[in-house]
């Protein structure tokens, strides 16, 4: 009902005209009167419309994100649920039995990972980078709060996607250089939009992977933004130990992510949103704890451990490390 509701444009129709009948919002939508009745049944009874006096309205919560602009944000969301993470979703009870990602049966190609399967299929990379994209602009306020760059000269971000995080630092950082390591899907998009962001000549954006070849040299900073959810301890802990060979003493590490909590009973989200870690991204991808990310960053020698709550509804944290 939310996708349907998102693909017809139906929220941003009840915004401009609150209190549209039915008839009205079926005109509006291109629909006959029956979907238009059941679209309008589904979010009303979701909550995510309201029914009153013969009108329909957004629901608060709706209406506040058009108003304060993330609605665009949260659409993406919804556009990747609907196009990657459902489609994949039979599989998760396999996938649990399996203890591997069987859903990734449901795109054809090569690899053994969500992000080589995508070079297949341009039209689910597109979506899956501007919907990545966006999930990082709504959470990585947290990161650019929490990431202590007073001294750092030159951050490594490992898998850094389009460039939307480190984009967000240069922003926030202005004596800060960037260098962002990807895919070739990833890297194209990241060139562009550092490009269209006047970035260029602080963030380069470098073609490799993160697990065969070095890491290019001259960091003192190397960040892992979303990518330890990806995989197993012992790749996070290769991962963690690669890093710290490539920086010098006093260089730092910050892990951005989803967490869950050690208590074992949330945050609601990650528990979630787990469903599409244990089904598609690779073999053994899981929204690990607080304490897994301090113990491998300490088991590979970093110290200084600490962690920092997001405190917001994406259950997102940073835990930083230094290089004695
Ligand atoms: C979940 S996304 C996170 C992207 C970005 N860091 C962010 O937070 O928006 C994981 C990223 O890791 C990249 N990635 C996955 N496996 C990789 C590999 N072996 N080498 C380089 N990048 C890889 C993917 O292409 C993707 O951009």
């Amino acid at each position: 009902m939310l996708n349907a509701g998102c693909r017809l444009g139906l929220f941003p129709l009840l915004s401009a005209e609150p209190g549209s009948t039915a008839e009205e919002v079926g005109a509006g939508l291109g629909l006959n009167p029956r979907p238009t009745q059941t679209l309008l049944l589904g979010t009303t009874a979701l909550g995510l419309t309201t029914h009153e006096g013969g009108g329909y309205r957004n629901a608060e919560l709706i209406e506040q994100r058009l108003r304060d602009g993330t609605w665009e944000i949260i659409e993406d969301l919804v556009a990747f649920e609907a196009g990657i993470v459902v489609p994949a979703d039979p599989d998760f009870t396999e996938s649990l039995r399996q203890d591997t990602n069987v859903g990734l049966r449901r795109l054809a190609g090569e690899g053994t990972d969500l992000y080589h399967r995508l070079t297949h299929h341009p039209e689910l990379s597109d979506l899956f980078y501007r919907c990545m994209h966006s999930w990082s602009r709504l959470s990585n306020p947290v990161l650019v709060a929490e990431a202590d760059l007073s001294g750092v000269t030159r951050v490594l971000d490992v898998g850094g996607g389009d460039g939307v995080n480190a984009i967000a630092l240069a922003q926030a950082n202005p004596g800060v250089e960037f260098t962002v390591l990807d895919l070739p899907g990833a890297v194209g998009i990241a060139r562009r939009k550092v490009a269209e962001r006047g970035l260029a000549d602080r963030i380069s954006v470098v073609e490799g992977d993160i697990f065969a070849d070095d890491y290019p040299a001259g960091h003192d900073c190397v960040l892992f933004a979303n990518q330890l959810v990806i995989w197993s301890p012992e790749e996070n802990t290769a991962l963690l130990a690669k890093a710290h060979r490539a920086l010098p003493a006093g260089g730092r590490v910050l892990v951005f992510s989803a967490v869950s909590d050690e208590s074992g009973d949330g945050p609601l989200y990650a528990a979630l949103d787990n469903v599409y870690f244990t089904t598609l991204p690779a073999a053994k991808s899981t929204i690990y704890h607080w304490g897994q990310y301090e113990e491998w960053l300490t088991k590979v020698g970093f110290t200084d451990v600490a962690r920092h709550a997001g405190n917001t509804w994406t259950p997102h944290g940073v835990v930083s490390a230094r290089k004695p």
